[in-house]
């Protein structure tokens, strides 16, 4: 049938017409919201350029976990910013490190909350790398014994799913068996299995003091340019181990995530990084573009794609646009 037999404007004609066929849809459970966590007391510190974005102490973590519930934003991601840096990055993995601290607190006050953990070393060592240096060089063999001993300290302070985001080789075979080996075999792993070294990221950086002091992460983290290895990572994470493949960065990817979705039978996250977060709210704020609408748009972008699972920074302000309809 065609045209004029077939009319495609049929069923565009209202707007119930059109939720009717809407093949794919936003909902607040399946969104992430990223919290920094900074030391000191009383901290709800902006971050300029992630507009409603805070850095927070421990002791506003409460009202946050009420804030999402509300909204019906079940899942949290955190980062922590550390009182002290050093060269091994031992802050993250610190007894009483702030993010283990962030985590007994959010389970105190918000016991339903899935608190999900980022597992990396560039915001507790002093050169901003994502692992342990060997002659200027991020050594990977030694990096994992520190961000197993990382993740399972998370788990001991009472996270509920740890994510890997140093891209070591390896890294999700060494947590798994930390984990299983003190008790946490129900502790999920979500492995920021294919992730890009990506300009994307720089807003981030500011929020989490992590940029690194020399060079770039990209010995570690994806070359932007390629599908075929995209898939090969995360065959090795699902091999050793992963509950879930993320993709990172979401908007400039979005064929890496379709391409996972067909070949994996896992859930597939996608995080919505700093810097498409910053530069929708930019232009919003210059009256380039509708924000409300280019961050729906968006994150349906992501959704249709394939990404079960969105980590985005517009958590928030989405899941109370989805009350309001
Ligand atoms: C830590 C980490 C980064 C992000 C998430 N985890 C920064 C990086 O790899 O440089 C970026 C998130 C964002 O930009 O929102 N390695």
């Amino acid at each position: 049938m065609v045209f004029p037999e077939y009319r495609s404007r049929r069923l565009r004609r209202t707007a119930p017409l059109r939720a009717l066929v809407r093949e794919t849809r936003l909902s607040a459970d399946q969104l992430v919201y990223p919290l920094f966590v900074v030391p000191g007391k009383k901290v709800r510190q902006p971050v300029v350029s992630m507009p409603g974005v805070f850095r927070v102490s421990v002791d506003n973590l409460a009202a946050e976990a009420e804030e999402l519930l509300a909204l019906g934003i079940n899942s949290v991601i955190l980062f922590g910013i550390p009182e002290n840096k050093d060269g091994a990055g031992s802050g993250a993995h610190a007894k009483d490190g702030i993010v283990q601290r962030a985590i007994k607190q959010l389970k105190r006050s918000a016991p339903q909350l899935v608190v999900i953990t980022d597992v990396c070393l560039c915001e507790y060592t002093d050169h901003g790398h994502c692992g342990f240096l060997v002659d200027n060089e991020v050594d990977n063999d030694a990096t994992l014994e520190i961000l197993a001993e990382t993740a399972l300290s998370h788990a001991r302070a009472g996270a509920d799913m740890v994510a890997p985001s140093d891209m070591m080789d390896g890294r999700v075979a060494e947590i798994r068996a930390a984990l299983d080996e003190n008790g946490f075999e129900m502790v999920p792993i979500m492995s920021y299995a294919v992730k890009y070294a990506s300009a994307f990221y720089g807003p981030f950086r500011d929020a989490a003091e992590s940029t690194p002091q020399f060079g770039d992460r990209r010995g570690y983290q994806m070359d932007p340019a390629n599908v075929r290895e995209a898939l090969r990572e995360a065959t090795l994470d699902t091999e050793e181990g992963a509950d879930i493949l993320m993709v990172k960065p979401a908007l400039a990817y979005l064929d890496i995530i379709a391409r996972l979705r067909e070949e994996f039978d896992l859930p597939i996250a996608a995080y919505q990084v700093s810097g498409e977060f910053a530069m929708i709210k930019a232009a919003a704020a210059n009256g380039w573009i509708d924000g409300e609408r280019a961050m729906e748009e968006s994150l349906l972008a992501i959704r249709r794609a394939g990404a079960d699972i969105i980590i985005t920074y517009f958590a928030k302000e989405m899941a109370a646009l989805l009350k309001k309809a």
